[in-house]
């Protein structure tokens, strides 16, 4: 029988989930349908929409730009959150809370988030061979895309963590929020600067900014190094990866990164397992 997946955004024309999914039903051996869903960018139509696709029989949902603090929203009043949505204060993946329905909810009542953003980043750091135990990490950014990743990256076992940003306060702040909200966070010492200020030796340093978009480039210091650079943007000239290819370090941009979040959706769906690294291999080859 079909299973019935969707990706909902705003925009959505763009997204390359459906083809990624399509993928990994192939390699599962696993008949789907999985479509991108437009909707008004407003809290009722996003609920309206998430409601009526799970009424109607839908398996899981991925959540995009701009929803996912709606979805968010949408699980704490519903079927709950997982530890890295609730640390991540966003969602990415929405799907039925299945003890829930056993004890009698409704289906609106189960709609249930979590959030496989950051463990996407970890997964594919890991799959390069770049070694995350025991690593100095510099992350640049203080927004959603920098929150979702710290959690994971203290689980994966690094040893010391700096967060810059352009803004200094918003990376105070976001310290001190995720720093209440989760103990393992609590006990990592995360020290913060600016970007500019960013300087020393780091064995990996991580873009989570949105700059890749603008063309503009970060204000990087000549005393900063690390031997590997991740941006977690892609299907650009990334002037940051630039920066440190031309100064000898391994870099990677983020579509591995996307395909990993993707399959860890998938994992929660159907309980299979997905070869990442298979997958991009034939996505990147069409
Ligand atoms: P996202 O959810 O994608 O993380 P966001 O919440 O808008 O998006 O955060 C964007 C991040 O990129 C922020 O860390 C922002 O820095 P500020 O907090 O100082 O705004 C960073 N950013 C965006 N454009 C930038 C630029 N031109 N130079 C430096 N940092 C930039």
């Amino acid at each position: 029988m079909t299973q019935h997946f969707i990706v909902i955004g705003n925009p959505i024309a763009h997204s390359k989930s459906p083809e990624i999914h399509t993928q990994f039903a192939a390699q599962a051996g696993i008949e789907i349908s999985y479509q991108r869903q437009y909707c008004p960018d407003d809290a009722a139509s996003f609920t309206a929409v998430i409601e009526a696709f799970f009424q109607g029989g839908g398996v899981g949902a991925n959540v995009t730009v701009p929803f996912k603090q709606v979805a968010y929203n949408c699980c704490v009043a519903r079927g709950g959150l997982s530890e890295h949505a609730k640390v991540a204060g966003a969602v990415n993946t929405l799907l039925l809370n299945k003890t829930l329905l056993k004890n009698g909810a409704s289906i609106a009542e189960a709609i249930y988030g979590d959030n496989t953003d950051g463990q996407g980043l970890v997964n594919h750091i890991t799959s390069l061979d770049w070694p995350l135990k025991d690593a100095r990490v510099a992350l640049i950014g203080a927004g959603g895309a920098a929150r979702g990743v710290i959690l994971p990256l203290i689980e994966a076992g690094i040893s010391d963590l700096t967060l810059a940003n352009r803004t200094l306060s918003k990376a105070t702040n976001l310290v001190n929020d995720l720093s209440a909200a989760s103990e393992t966070i609590a006990k990592q010492q995360i020290k913060t600067c600016t970007t500019d200020q960013l300087s020393g030796a780091f064995d990996i340093i991580i873009n989570a900014t949105s700059i890749g978009l603008s063309g503009d480039t970060l204000p990087l210091s000549d005393e900063l190094s690390g031997h590997y650079a991740y941006d977690m943007m892609y299907g650009r000239t990334l002037p940051f990866l630039q920066h440190f290819a031309e100064r000898g370090a391994q870099t990677s941009d983020g579509y591995g990164m996307l395909i990993g979040q993707a399959a860890l959706s998938f994992e929660r769906w159907t309980g299979q397992a997905i070869d990442v690294v298979k997958v991009t291999e034939i996505l990147q080859t069409h």
